[in-house]
């Protein structure tokens, strides 16, 4: 059975803050909007109107990812916290807009390069693997409101200077590289995966989307060329967001729904990322939706011989599917989803379930039989700070303990699984509601959803338990 190495992992523009010198992103110009219904669109899905307003916000607003979890100026103090935890492997992301603050420099902000440059050679040094996402989610939002964001052709060139840059300079020291987070989240949440406007009626063009995933496409295949070409050590990978469908009832229509839904939402990106061509039922669907992807036999070509090394996935809750109108709407991971009775949920309505991640992990292995990385999971949560600084998180680790014995399960059962990723390893800003208070990590961070708090670290008891499982797992 393949050593599996456990690890954590946070995003740049969940955990840096800005810092000193950044361009603003499209993360930048989210707003804390208080949460009103199981799932959250409106900080997620913005206009154009929505993003000139943020960029001279008023003195109400609250725009979170600014402040992230101050990770700026807390770098060295949590890269010691995550050696002291024994971490084996760390995933983190590099900011676009620290390198290129507009996208479209020819060169990068060399501030930006020292602070990355500090942070992979402290991880070296204390001999921590390094999984990089290039791209997680942010992108410099002039890239959105000059040219459309992924939309646009030219954004390939932006990224792949981009691209470039991480590679000459962090080649040699990064273990897995991945070019894009949880690339079929640009269907559900096409303004943080590709940088797309909602229309003003509140609609989207299935057209944009698709064309803007196909250009992530190929800027992905044409990274692992770059990659080959630069004789880079480390491995190129491929992510997606899982949700473990289950038909609500036995009726063959459930069933039928399911196969069709998870082709769309979930496997559709990986198919082609990893077997190299598009699959069967995106032509059907592209021919239903009048999409045109106006894709070049060059793109074709690059996605047939460029193809991933390894796949990669978040999950978090398994999800229902039903041919009925009438089922309970449960929060999930980017799309809400029908109540599991057999399930618990947390306090957003993520329903738990470790066999899901089992299920999941058997599904993927056997779809596309390439190494697989969990690259995120974990437990949102409220955490209370006690006066003596303390955090009981007994519910983190009984999610941790369910799931950590699934995975062994699975990698038992045969899965080659090479690396798990607790996600926000440190409290960090939510991708998906902008809040602080839903909280991940093992490592508190002292601050609340409008900016108050001091910011300083605290170890959760799940710290201690995850110190104590990661030295009995090396
Ligand atoms: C994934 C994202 O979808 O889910 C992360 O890659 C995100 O960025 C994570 O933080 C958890 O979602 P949320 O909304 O609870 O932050």
């Amino acid at each position: 059975m393949q050593n599996i190495l456990w690890g954590g992992a946070t995003s740049a523009s969940q955990y840096e803050g800005w810092g000193t010198r950044k361009g603003l992103d499209t993360q930048d110009v989210r707003p804390y909007l208080p949460r009103t219904s199981v799932a959250t669109t409106a900080t997620r899905l913005l206009t154009r109107d929505n993003v000139l307003s943020a960029l001279t916000p008023d003195s109400d607003s609250n725009y979170p990812f600014r402040r992230g979890a101050q990770g700026i100026e807390h770098t060295d103090e949590d890269l010691d916290l995550l050696e002291e935890l024994g971490l084996q492997i760390y995933r983190l992301s590099i900011s676009w807009s620290r390198l290129f603050p507009t996208g479209t420099e020819e060169t990068p902000d060399l501030e930006g390069i020292a602070y990355y440059d500090h942070i992979f050679r402290r991880l070296n040094r204390a001999g921590i693997k390094i999984f990089v996402t290039m791209n997680h989610y942010a992108l410099p939002v002039e890239l959105v409101l000059s040219q459309g964001g992924w939309t646009n052709r030219k954004t390939i060139l932006h990224y792949l200077r981009f691209a470039r840059t991480v590679l000459e300079h962090w080649g040699d020291l990064v273990d897995y590289w991945l070019p894009f987070n949880e690339i079929n989240a640009g269907y559900f949440s096409p303004f943080n995966g590709l940088g797309v406007l909602r229309k003003e009626d509140g609609s989207y063009d299935y057209n944009q989307i698709f064309r803007a995933l196909h250009h992530q496409f190929v800027a992905s295949a044409k990274t692992i060329q770059l990659g080959r070409q630069l004789g880079i050590k480390g491995q190129f990978g491929s992510m997606i967001a899982c949700f473990c469908y289950y038909p609500l009832t036995p009726k063959p229509e459930d069933n039928l729904k399911l196969v069709l839904d998870e082709q769309i939402n979930q496997w559709f990106c990986m198919d082609v990322l990893s077997k190299g061509y598009y699959p069967y039922y995106m032509k059907r669907f592209f021919a239903q939706h009048q999409v045109d992807l106006a894709e070049t036999t060059e793109d074709l070509e690059l996605l047939a011989a460029y193809t991933c090394d390894f796949v990669s996935f978040s999950y978090y809750s398994s999800s229902i599917v039903t041919t009925e109108e009438s089922g309970q709407q449960q929060a999930g991971n980017l799309v809400a989803t029908h109540k599991n009775p057999y399930l618990k949920a947390s306090d957003w309505g993520w329903q738990i379930d470790p066999t899901g991640l089992q299920t999941t992990l058997h599904k993927v292995y056997d779809r596309y039989n390439k190494p697989v990385i969990i690259s995120e999971n974990g437990f949102g949560a409220h955490d209370q700070l006690t006066a003596d600084g303390k955090i009981h998180d007994d519910y983190r680790i009984d999610y941790f303990a369910k799931h950590f014995a699934a995975i062994k399960q699975a990698a038992a059962e045969g899965v080659d699984l090479r690396a798990y990723m607790a996600w926000g390893i440190i409290d960090i800003v939510s991708a998906g509601s902008c809040e602080m208070d839903k909280r991940y990590g093992v490592i508190y961070v002292d601050a609340d959803n409008v900016g108050n708090g001091s910011y300083a670290r605290y170890k959760k008891d799940s710290f201690h338990w995850y110190r104590n499982f990661l030295q009995q797992n090396r």
